[in-house]
């Protein structure tokens, strides 16, 4: 079949079998006959410059993406999508056809299909294959998975098992991780935690730039993206990883940005109604006059460039002008029949400004003298995400109640150190200790057992219950154990302990970073079971009918054929009354 015939058969086929698609993905239709594949050329990459990947399964779904190469673009030609059970795609379920007018430069040529309701429920989540078709080529094959433990079967799931991704700054190491975790079959879902960009090019503050064949020139020429453009060519960048595209194409993620998806530990500034954004040149820098306006426009752009080029099932409204309206919610929730209730939640939309101000960069982490992180009334969440949270987990059937989240959620104390120190983090929930209080308040009042925290950020291996309160160390106080959190390590990024290291520009300050190691933090922090910031790589978590167990591993992100060495291993029992998580082996602090 020559090239026209088989475009007549697929238009006439999509006639037939028309289904009228959202607006918030790009529109398709089902073909009523079988595509010709025979003689489809594989040279992928010149076409799927990007390759493909999947995100937020639905029980009869998943996001599908890929990237067409501008300069592979033919004026008219659509794009094909099969689905199917197998890698040979000989049992197809889904085929469909995406009109040529739905790859344009107005989404940066990429293509994000909403399959809900078109694969077939079924308890074990799949796994599905696809692949793309566009001017007679292939594209490289997917694997997917949709949510499992669907219907009749709900009861049945028994297991789960997550990776755990956060921090893969592109321009600071390799991603001998994400291979590791392309690696392993044993993985439902990849669950990232943000970071999945850096806006920086080369920002001396971070980014030491060791990595001659890393680095990443910005459209505008500077360090930090300053628009839409600059966003959509670190993502083309960074989704030019070989192993970055390998652990997409292998695993199906469930992703959520942090703050580099848009700038530096930003946050809503309420006063202003617009982005703060305490490090970007646009507040920064004189010569653009710290403009409300130019700073909400770059939050729109981050937004923009996330929805385009991260499958999740998340509209983005171009026409909106205020990123409140644009984009979402970002927070949303993903239901493993009765067995798992996950709730990711967003932190950096809605959230107050730093508690003791912005303008020293150390300072917005660990203030001397400060306790303004413990002030009622300072939210993370906003109002809005507050309650639908709370109404999640306390209202929740499901075994497991599972927060993905960005910043550490427990208490990090300083007070072990010196008495001017409270907390070591408070761009971390330790700077919104009431809000965290009213939710571990709510989980104890509705008695929710089970509840896991997965958090990213911090560029550390940590294990550690979460209390009601902190400050009562009674082990037996059973009712002030409320969960337990782990944070997986950066994929790439500077660990904590090298970061900080090298701003501690006083002698007191180096302390505080060195002292982080020390026997008296443990003291000052007895919830926190495991705490390494040395070293880089990622973590699994997983849920059975009896435990959740976490496992950390450490991979070298200087060599791209790096092996994952086993750090951590942490289990928690199902209902346990007794709130000691039970290692199974730790390296410790
Ligand atoms: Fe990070």
């Amino acid at each position: 079949m020559d090239r026209r015939q088989f475009l007549g058969l697929s238009t006439l086929a999509g006639g037939l079998g028309l289904v009228t698609w959202q607006a918030r993905a790009a529109s398709f239709f089902n073909l009523g006959q079988p595509l010709d594949t025979t003689g489809l050329r594989t040279d992928s990459a010149r076409v799927f410059d990007l390759s493909v990947s999947s995100g937020d399964p639905s029980e009869t779904g998943v996001m599908l993406w890929t990237h067409i190469a501008p300069e592979a673009v033919r004026a008219g030609e659509p794009l094909f999508l099969q689905v199917a059970l197998d890698a040979a795609f000989q049992t197809v379920l889904v085929q469909v056809q995406v009109p040529a007018h739905e790859i344009t430069p107005e989404r940066d040529h990429t293509v994000k299909l909403d399959l809900h309701g078109q694969l077939p429920a079924m308890a074990s989540g799949g796994p599905f294959f696809y692949r793309f078709i566009y001017d007679r080529t292939v594209s490289r094959t997917g694997r997917c998975r949709t949510l499992p433990g669907s219907g009749t079967a709900s009861t049945t799931l028994k297991r789960l098992k997550f990776g755990l991704l956060t921090c893969q700054d592109y321009t600071n190491g390799y991603y001998g991780a994400l291979a590791q975790v392309a690696a392993d079959d044993s993985l439902d879902f990849v669950l990232h935690l943000g970071d999945f960009i850096y806006e920086t090019a080369g920002d001396p503050r971070f980014q030491s730039l060791p990595f001659a064949d890393r680095t990443l020139v910005l459209p505008s020429g500077g360090l930090v993206a300053l628009n839409l453009a600059d966003y959509r060519a670190i993502y083309r960048h960074y989704r030019r990883d070989p192993f970055l595209q390998a652990v997409l194409e292998k695993h199906t993620f469930i992703q959520i940005p942090d703050d580099h998806e848009t700038a530096n530990d930003c946050y809503w500034d309420t006063t202003r109604d617009t982005l703060g954004a305490p490090d970007h040149p646009y507040t920064t820098d004189p010569a653009y006059g710290n403009s409300p306006a130019l700073l909400k426009q770059l939050k729109l752009d981050s937004q923009r460039a996330w929805s385009e080029y991260v499958p999740a099932r998340v509209a983005f409204d171009a026409q909106a002008t205020h990123p409140h309206q644009a984009l979402g919610p970002v927070y949303r929730r993903f239901q493993f029949g009765q067995f798992l209730d996950l709730n990711l939640i967003e932190n950096r939309t809605y959230r107050n400004a730093h508690p003791c101000g912005e303008d020293d960069y150390f300072g917005r982490y660990i203030p001397i003298g400060c306790n303004k992180g413990n002030l009622a009334g300072r939210t993370m969440l906003g109002a809005t995400q507050l309650n639908w949270l709370l109404e999640g987990l306390t209202q929740s059937k499901a075994t497991w109640k599972l927060m993905g989240n960005q910043t550490f959620f427990s208490r990090l104390s300083l007070s072990g150190l010196a008495p001017s120190l409270s907390t070591f983090n408070v761009d971390a929930w330790d700077g919104f200790a009431a809000e965290r209080a009213l939710i571990t308040g709510a989980l104890r009042e509705a008695k929710v057992s089970n509840f896991v925290v997965a958090t990213g950020d911090l560029h550390t291996h940590m294990a550690s219950e979460i209390k009601h309160s902190f400050s009562d160390i009674n082990p037996l106080n059973v009712s002030n154990h409320v969960g337990v959190e782990f944070m997986t390590p950066a994929v790439s990024s500077s660990a904590l302990g090298e970061l900080l290291l090298a701003k501690a520009d006083d002698t007191t300050r180096k302390l505080i970073i060195q002292g982080l190691a020390s026997p008296l933090l443990q003291q000052a922090n007895p919830h926190i079971r495991c705490f390494n910031s040395s070293s880089n790589g990622y973590s699994t978590l997983e849920f059975t009918d009896r435990y959740t167990e976490w496992v950390s591993y450490t991979v070298d992100k200087a060599s791209n054929s790096a092996q994952a060495k086993r750090r951590a291993l942490y289990r928690q029992r199902k209902y346990m009354d007794l709130p000691w998580l039970v290692p199974q082996s730790t390296l410790g602090w």
